[in-house]
């Protein structure tokens, strides 16, 4: 068999181990071809792929981003300026190229794009990739567990200066239209105040509470801020609520927005074990034949589930989630 694998839509850490994982076991356990497919879409657009052999595959585990390159590029997105019929492109390079399977590894973006190229025939397997634990129908993505684990450090971080100073300090997170980046970093990190998209704020409660913490002797706040909320004018996240609260409270605030230093770099030991896994399983699921499908975790194993099924919905934190209703036992403002 000759299989091709891309990447698509944002990087994250864990993209190198999980291409790592597809390849060493299709090549050394299945004896099957590699190809390497440049910048998501855009390259099986381009006819841009190489063959990849276990050589290629050297140090991939920890690195960072994706040796394969990637790009945003949607080829079923209607542009009225293109006359060129992307799909059909596609459809026919993939013919030329004798690629039997693409490996799709992407967010959302890239879910539904695989599922529309599934629907023309195209023999995909597609495996979830997002530091922002959004994708649907898995229980988690790799890259979500590192960038959790770098804006805790960050938190961490802004504990000392914020105490030092009394001031507050709201610090922004990725996660797109999701609050799971904020959620995990921010209870990890001991942040007073949550803000995710999926629950609305009001400031003036935000206000009291830190006005009602500096009556028990809590001289510092953290303001934990996922990137997705709704602001005012279109406002940034943090620059928004920290103009809020000084103006509220007529504490000294600061803003910090860590931003892509969450995605770049290594992957922790579990982002790493867990993109060997997917990787692994995708695999299989060449070998076995079973396309139109994304990879999965399942509770404490790696399944699939179809394609149709994620396309199109996004996996939200729900206000009943433990962490936010252990956070508010302890007294933690969610907004
Ligand atoms: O989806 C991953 C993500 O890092 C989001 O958290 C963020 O909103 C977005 O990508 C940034 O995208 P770009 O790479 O286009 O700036």
């Amino acid at each position: 068999m000759k299989i091709g694998i891309l990447t698509s839509g944002g990087d994250c850490p864990g993209i190198n181990a999980t291409i790592r994982g597809v390849c060493k076991t299709a090549i050394n356990h299945y004896g099957m071809e590699v190809y390497g497919i440049h910048s998501g879409f855009r390259g099986l657009l381009d006819n841009d792929i190489t063959p990849l052999t276990d050589k290629d595959l050297t140090g991939l585990l920890s690195m960072g981003g994706t040796i394969l390159g990637t790009s945003r590029e949607k080829p079923f997105k209607k542009r009225s300026s293109s006359s060129q019929n992307k799909p059909a492109l596609i459809l026919k390079n993939i013919q030329e190229m004798q690629l039997d399977c693409i490996v799709c590894i992407g967010g959302n973006g890239t879910q539904k794009t695989a599922a529309k190229l599934a629907q023309l025939g195209v023999n995909i397997v597609s495996i979830p990739k997002t530091i922002d634990n959004d994708v649907w129908g898995t229980d988690t993505s790799f890259g979500f567990d590192t960038a959790v684990t770098i804006a805790t450090e960050a938190i961490d971080r802004l504990h000392s200066t914020a105490s030092s100073h009394q001031r507050v300090i709201v610090i922004e997170v990725m996660g797109h239209k999701a609050g799971w980046i904020a959620l995990h970093s921010g209870m990890a990190g001991g942040g007073d105040i949550i803000l995710i998209p999926e629950l609305e704020y009001n400031i003036r409660n935000i206000g009291n509470t830190i006005i009602e913490r500096l009556k028990r002797g809590k001289t510092y706040s953290i303001v934990v801020v996922a990137e997705g909320i709704k602001t005012a004018d279109g406002k940034k996240a943090a620059e928004y609520i920290a103009q809020e609260i000084e103006y509220e409270t007529g504490f000294e605030t600061r803003e910090t927005v860590l931003g892509y230093i969450q995605r770049g770099g290594a992957p922790t030991a579990f982002d790493r074990n867990l993109a060997t896994r997917m990787g692994g399983y995708a695999t299989e699921m060449i070998a076995t034949g079973q396309f139109g499908r994304m990879v999965a975790l399942q509770g404490e194993k790696i399944g699939s589930i179809p394609l149709e099924e994620v396309a199109g919905k996004l996996k939200l934190v729900n206000e009943d989630h433990d962490l936010i209703v252990q956070g508010k036992r302890m007294g933690i403002c969610f907004g």
